[in-house]
């Protein structure tokens, strides 16, 4: 088994730290990666992350992650509540996927009720904010040791 974790971040959360603090934190993205990288260590997995604003971006990174990496761990941004071509990417991919929010996406808007990844993922964790990250990958970790 591969000892990578693919952690892939969508469009906007390049902001983080700025970004509506009073929902998602003033904790930047990088911030977040760094910690999701030590519990990652800890669990005995490299992780890789990437972010892009661009869907086609996430979902070339999703395929190169096929038979490379053993597990992903994503937070989709808004393009979790839009893109099926994100949950047939993700469909394509054997390991376990866990979809992350930082904020609780089912207490807000109507239109962030519905995540087109809930179907194609092995479970999600929405709503630890600064948490939501390392919990992640703790859930992915466990998924790969089972
Ligand atoms: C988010 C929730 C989404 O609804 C939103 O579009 C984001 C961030 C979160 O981490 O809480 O960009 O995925």
């Amino acid at each position: 088994m591969s000892k990578e974790i693919l952690l892939l971040s969508g469009p906007n959360l390049n902001l983080l730290g700025t970004r509506s603090p009073e929902i998602y934190g003033t904790d930047t993205l990088e911030a977040h990666v760094a910690r999701a990288t030590a519990r990652a260590a800890v669990g005995g997995f490299q992780l890789r992350h990437l972010q892009s604003n661009f869907e086609g971006v996430l979902i070339e990174a999703i395929h190169e992650a096929r038979g490379v990496a053993s597990g992903i761990v994503i937070n989709a941004g808004a393009l979790t509540h839009t893109s099926w071509a994100l949950n047939d990417a993700l469909a394509t991919f054997a390991g376990p996927k866990v979809e992350i929010h930082l904020s609780n996406p089912a207490a807000r808007e109507p239109f962030r009720h519905l995540s087109t990844l809930a179907g194609v993922v092995s479970g999600s964790i929405a709503g630890f904010g600064p948490l939501s990250y390392e919990l992640g990958i703790d859930a992915v970790v466990s998924l790969l040791n089972q």
